[in-house]
Parts: structure tokens; sequence; C-alpha cells
């Protein structure tokens, strides 16, 4: 049965969305990233191998699999042609299936470099990006000056961009830093060297993606990052700069928002974050140490240790809300094997209403209230049958089933894509 589904994070990212579309991959014929850049990092393990994913979707693992970047995503052009190349080890020739969207918006060496100045300085809100210029290539796609894939293509406009944007960028790098001035000349040069690169994978996305729903293909829509970190939705400021929820997809590709038939939602059997931001459920005790270890926590684009706690049902349900989530896949509960006791948050002690929490994401203030639920010795790790589970850790799954609201469709005991619970195929038999 063909169907368009989109995957994406209900937590704070790092869910383990790329081994997720891994396992769904050999049943659709098209991926779509459609928001966020190589800010992203999705890991897939194939035949022992560990691959990491930032930019390009995490389908193009799959030889058959045509895949697309949306006019949501930013791109630079350098991490872009790093990736390709990357790739070209392990799969081979992807320029046949590959299509940038002509619409999509670039990041510019500028545009990284007041990232990283701006999270270096002392001053104003440090937010922990990844430092990949994400913040300020949005802030011009919504300021109307970016440098978009079209442009390239345009030598004329490309250079007015260009020496309309260093007016601004020289001028605040200057104020961090005054020896890291960008040169029009060298920028230039620059991008028309790149412009010829990418000419064979520039593309028309809208028109691609609406033939391929007239030959009634499946159709995927990765998403990167999660729910509680779109800009708008999120814990805001503590959030990325697109959105990453479900609504990122209709303008992030150019579809009707109407026309997505499955959302899966991918969160963890407990939580984590990367970056600053607020963390009811964080564990800064052995327990964390326990889960951070157990389950390799580090983040897979910068390195760094990811915070971890207990899973928020709070959080989680509203994430299940907000995307329309017809199913949960639940990933790494294999983690968890071997604690004595498993918590899960389900409500919050503060001066604030939840509704008030709800709508502004103020959780500096918030005390978790958790129920605690029997832990299970025997191993997860690897299972494929749900009977095989162990009943203790079934409870675990219908206790987060029935305070979200949604259905666990899938359980994902392992980092391979074969260690996986399939009860319910979000894309049909
Ligand atoms: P993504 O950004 O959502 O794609 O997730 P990441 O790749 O950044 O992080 C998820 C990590 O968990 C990766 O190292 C995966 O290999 C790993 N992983 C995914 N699913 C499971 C699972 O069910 N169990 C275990 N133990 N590891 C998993
Ligand atoms: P995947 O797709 C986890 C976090 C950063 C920071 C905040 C803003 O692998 O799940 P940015 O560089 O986007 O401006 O940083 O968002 N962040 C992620 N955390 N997984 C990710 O991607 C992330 N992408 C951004 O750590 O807190
Ligand atoms: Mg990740």
């Amino acid at each position: 049965m063909s169907k368009l589904i989109s995957l994406l994070g209900l937590q704070w990212g790092d869910e383990g969305k790329g081994k997720v579309v891994d396992l769904l991959s050999k049943d659709i014929h098209a991926a779509v990233r459609y928001q966020g850049g190589h800010n992203a990092g999705h890991t897939l393990i194939v035949d022992g191998k560990k691959i990491v994913f930032h930019l390009l979707p995490s389908s193009i693992c799959h030889k058959n699999i045509k895949c697309f970047l949306g006019r949501g995503v930013v791109i630079s052009l350098d991490a872009l042609f790093s990736e390709i190349n990357d790739a070209y080890k392990f799969i081979g020739d992807i320029e046949a299936r590959l299509i940038v969207s002509k619409a999509a918006c670039l990041i510019q060496p500028y545009h990284i470099k007041i990232d990283q100045l701006r999270e270096r300085s002392r001053s104003g809100t440090k937010i922990g990006t990844t430092g990949r210029g994400i913040g300020p290539a949005y802030e011009d796609r919504v300021g109307r000056r970016s440098i978009r894939v079209v442009d390239l293509y345009n030598p004329k406009t490309l250079k007015v961009k260009l020496e309309e944007a260093l007016e601004i960028y020289n001028f605040l790098i200057k104020r961090y830093d005054k020896n890291q001035q960008e040169d029009i000349n060298e920028l230039l040069d620059k991008n028309l060297e790149q412009a010829e690169k990418l000419k064979p994978f520039v593309g028309n996305v809208i028109s691609e993606v609406k033939n391929l729903q007239k030959k009634n293909k499946s159709i995927l829509f990765e998403g990167a990052q999660g729910a509680l970190l779109d800009y708008s939705l999120g814990t805001y400021p503590f959030v990325t700069s697109s959105n990453s929820s479900l609504g990122g997809i209709a303008p992030g590709v150019g579809l009707s928002a109407t026309k997505i038939d499955y959302s899966l939602g991918i969160s963890k059997a407990y939580a984590t974050r990367v970056g600053e931001g607020p963390f009811p459920t964080e564990l800064k005790d052995e327990i964390g140490t326990y889960i951070a270890e157990k389950g390799f926590e580090v983040g897979a684009t910068t390195g760094r240790p990811r915070r971890c706690g207990w899973l928020d049902a709070v959080l989680l349900s509203q994430s299940v809300y907000l995307n329309g989530i017809n199913g949960i896949c639940l990933t790494k509960i294999d983690v968890l094997d071997g604690l004595e006791k498993v918590k899960i948050c389900v409500d919050y002690t503060s001066p604030l209403s939840k509704e008030d929490i709800l709508e502004t994401m103020s959780l500096d203030d918030v005390k978790p209230e958790y129920i605690e639920l029997e832990g299970w010795d025997q191993l997860t790790e690897g299972i494929t049958n749900f009977n095989d589970l162990n009943k203790k850790a079934a409870v675990f799954i219908q206790t987060v089933e029935e305070l979200c609201g949604a259905p666990v469709v899938i359980i994902s005991t392992g980092p391979r894509r074969e260690d996986a619970i399939i009860r319910e195929y979000p894309l049909g038999k």
C-alpha cells in the first residue's frame, strides 16, 4: 500500500530516527528532508558498520530510493559535498537519485562564524548550538535576504546579495573578532565554483514529489532534531531555528498539510538532551551515568555528552498531540535492562498551571512527579517478538501508551536494523 509517512522525533532529538528510517526504507520509493541542516546526526548500523548522516536523508543508504532536500532545509555546500564524498565510499554514486531544491537557502561561511562567535561570547543567552550556522541562516531566510540555490546560477544577483550580506555580517563579526572578516571576491568565487559542482543535483522538488504522488509511490518525510526543539512549539529559546514538528513538512517540501497519511513519532524509553535548556527529569546521579554509558549517549554531530533522564510523559503526550501521532516507535528500551526500578514523569508541581506551562514551555521551575515501575533484569536487547519480551518491560510499554494516548507500534531493542519488534507496520503490508 502506498503512503505518505512522516517520521519525527518527539523529544529533544537523537531518539534513533536514523535507525528507524533505515528499518522502513525497504518499503518506500522516496525520502525527503524538509528542515534543519547539518546540525543533525543520524546513526545507522548496517552490516555491523556505523554510518552517520547529517544533511543527506538517511534513506540514501538504500540504492533504489530517490532522495530530496526540500526548500525548508538550510544547506552548507561544504557539508553537502563532504557528505556526498563520504557516501560514495560505502554506497557509490548518488548523483542520479539526490535532488536539491532550487528554493533551498544556503548556509554561508559567515553564518557559521557568527553562530560560533556568539556562542563563545559571554554576552547573551548561550544555547549550546551545534555551531553549524543554522540559526543565522534561518534568520536570513525569515529576513528575506537569503541566498538560495537558484541564485547561484545568476552571478549578478549573487554578487549583489553577497555584498548586502557582508555589509551586515562583517559588521557583526568585527564586534567579536576583527581578524575574521569575509572577503567578497573570495566568497563569490567559492560560491560560483560550488554552483558548478552542485548543478547535477539541482531540481524542482515540488513537481518531483507531485509526480511521485500521481504514481502512487510511498514517500517518507524524514524529520531532523525533535518536536521539543521546534522554534515555535519547543522549549524556547533553547530550540533549533526550524519547525521540526509535523507542521514543518508543508512549507519545507511544498506539499499540502492534509496529505500525510501516517505520522510516526520516535521516542526513547528515557530522555536525553544536548546543549543548554530546561530538562525537568534530568538525572545527575549514578542512574543518569548508567544510562549515558549503556546508551552510548554522545552527540553524533558534535561529540558532546548527552544529558540523560527519565521519560517525561507530560512532554511526550504533548508532542503526540501536537504532531497528530498515529503510532510511536519506542527506542532504546534495552538500555533500561537491569535497572531495579524505572520511573516515568506523569505530572509537574509548579507555581504555574499545566496549561500555562505547555503554552509557554517554561520548564525552569517545574518539579517532576513520578510513577515508579518494576524494572526487569532479563535482556530485551535484540528481541524481535513481543511475546518474548519480559512482562515487566511490557507493562512499561503499556503504561507509556496509556499516558501518551498513542499506540507503541514499534519497539527498538538495539542499534542494528534488525533489532526491533514490529507490532503494527506503519507502511501496511
Ligand atoms: P537520531 O538523531 O534520532 O537519528 O539518533 P542518533 O543516531 O543521534 O542517536 C541514537 C543512537 O542510539 C545511535 O547511536 C543509534 O545507533 C542508537 N540506537 C538507536 N536505536 C537503538 C536501540 O533501540 N537500542 C540501542 N541500544 N541503541 C539504539
Ligand atoms: P538530530 O537530528 C540533538 C540542539 C543543539 C542545541 C539546539 C540548537 O540528530 O536529532 P542548532 O545548532 O540547531 O542551532 O542548536 O538544538 N540540536 C540537536 N540536539 N539532536 C539534533 O539533531 C540536534 N540538532 C540541534 O544541541 O541545543
Ligand atoms: Mg542525532
